[in-house]
């Protein structure tokens, strides 16, 4: 770590006269299934046009897995990916976490699927459900116990095949969501401060926004339960993206304030890629400049658990995000879920 660089901003964790260890993302990854499925595609599904879903959403086209193809087959595909990058090997991991509201199945978990598939022996696995505020809640679990010293290499997938729980004759949900996977590798660089904050917040007075009915110990499968349609995911619009703009705005000044910096000292702005609307007006309201901002959602609509993940690896391989600079992330999902993390990459 350069003189240079310890100046650059606060490290939040200094104020605690912080023992533990830094922890850093030492490679990412991301994988898309191939098959497209574009807006023109959806005209001859529902009632929708291209017009509407761009000027509503952004969203031109998203990915759709194959009929063989899960979860933890996309998950591991970018894990794969990310261990690369990071120079690791699969005895090396300690601990996966699987973010993911599409699991394989109920359980075990997907985590412990990816295990057996990356032939990761040595790792403890588990998945958490944070819908689209999990990579970021999945980073700060293994930020924990990379500065607690309980692990040295922690694997964090966001995986979803979203098109498995997707209403596709529902015209206000199916047009917004695709499947994608994204990895990271964190582990202690003694060289960079890395993950410098991760801010988590939820609001389960709001838990009915956005939900699945069916397939719990609520509403186990039964055919009444398929037959009115509670396996898919249900959403109020409107309510949703209010709520998604407010929390997002909060979470990053709260990341900001921190680090005591200002938006002007981030380099890229990884937010949550559910709707360019949202996405400009939280950036607006932060007062942030168009290009910080990395928008993929074009290419992928909402990949709930995936979307950062999978942007955070595309801005990284694309080079609009360099070793030393600044990154924020912000995201928002059901629960209602929300959180905003700050990493000088
Ligand atoms: C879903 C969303 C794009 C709808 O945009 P909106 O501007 O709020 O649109 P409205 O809800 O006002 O709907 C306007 C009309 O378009 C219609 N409509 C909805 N989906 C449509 C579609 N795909 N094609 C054409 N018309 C559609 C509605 O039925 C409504 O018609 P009505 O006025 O006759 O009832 C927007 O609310 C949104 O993005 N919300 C947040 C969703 C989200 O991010 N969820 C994930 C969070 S992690």
């Amino acid at each position: 770590m350069s003189p240079a660089t310890k100046t650059k901003f606060k490290n939040p964790r200094a104020r605690y006269n912080f023992q533990g260890r830094t922890c850093s993302i030492s490679g990412v990854g991301s994988y898309l299934p191939s098959k497209v499925l574009t807006n023109g595609d959806l005209e001859k599904m529902v009632d929708t046009s291209d017009e509407w879903i761009t000027s509503r959403t952004g969203i031109k086209e998203r990915r759709l897995a194959a009929q063989d193809e899960f979860t933890s087959d996309l998950a591991t595909q970018a894990a794969l990916k990310a261990m690369t990058n990071a120079g690791i090997t699969a005895e090396q991991i300690d601990l996966i976490i699987i973010a993911t509201i599409t699991p394989d199945m109920p359980f075990p978990s997907t985590a412990c699927l990816v295990q057996r598939k990356i032939g990761a022996v040595r790792a403890a696995a588990f998945d958490i459900e944070a819908a689209c505020s999990g990579f970021i809640f999945g980073l700060e679990i293994a930020q924990q116990f990379i500065m607690s010293r309980t692990y040295d290499t922690v694997l964090v997938v966001g995986a979803e095949k979203l098109s498995s729980i997707v209403d596709w004759t529902d015209r206000n949900t199916c047009v917004l969501f695709g499947d994608g996977a994204g990895a990271a590798v964190l582990q202690n660089r003694p060289e960079a401060h890395g993950l410098l904050t991760a801010v988590m917040g939820s609001d389960g007075q709001k838990s009915d926004l956005l939900f699945m009915p069916g397939g719990g110990s609520r509403c186990p499968a039964t055919a009444e339960s398929v037959s009115s349609r509670m396996h898919y995911l249900r959403m109020e619009g409107k309510e949703t993206f209010k709520n998604a703009v407010q929390a997002m705005q909060t979470a990053a000044e709260e990341a900001l304030h921190r680090c005591e910096i200002d938006i002007s000292r981030i380099k890229c702005i990884i937010p949550h890629q559910a709707n360019r609307r949202i996405i400009d007006a939280v950036c607006e309201r932060l007062g942030a400049k168009p290009e910080q901002l990395f928008v993929n959602l074009h290419k992928y609509g909402n990949t709930s658990a995936a979307s950062v993940a999978i942007a955070l690896d595309e801005a990284v391989q694309s080079g609009q995000v360099q070793r030393g600079d600044l990154i924020l992330m912000i995201v928002f999902g059901a629960g209602l879920t929300w959180g905003a993390a700050v990493i000088e990459w």
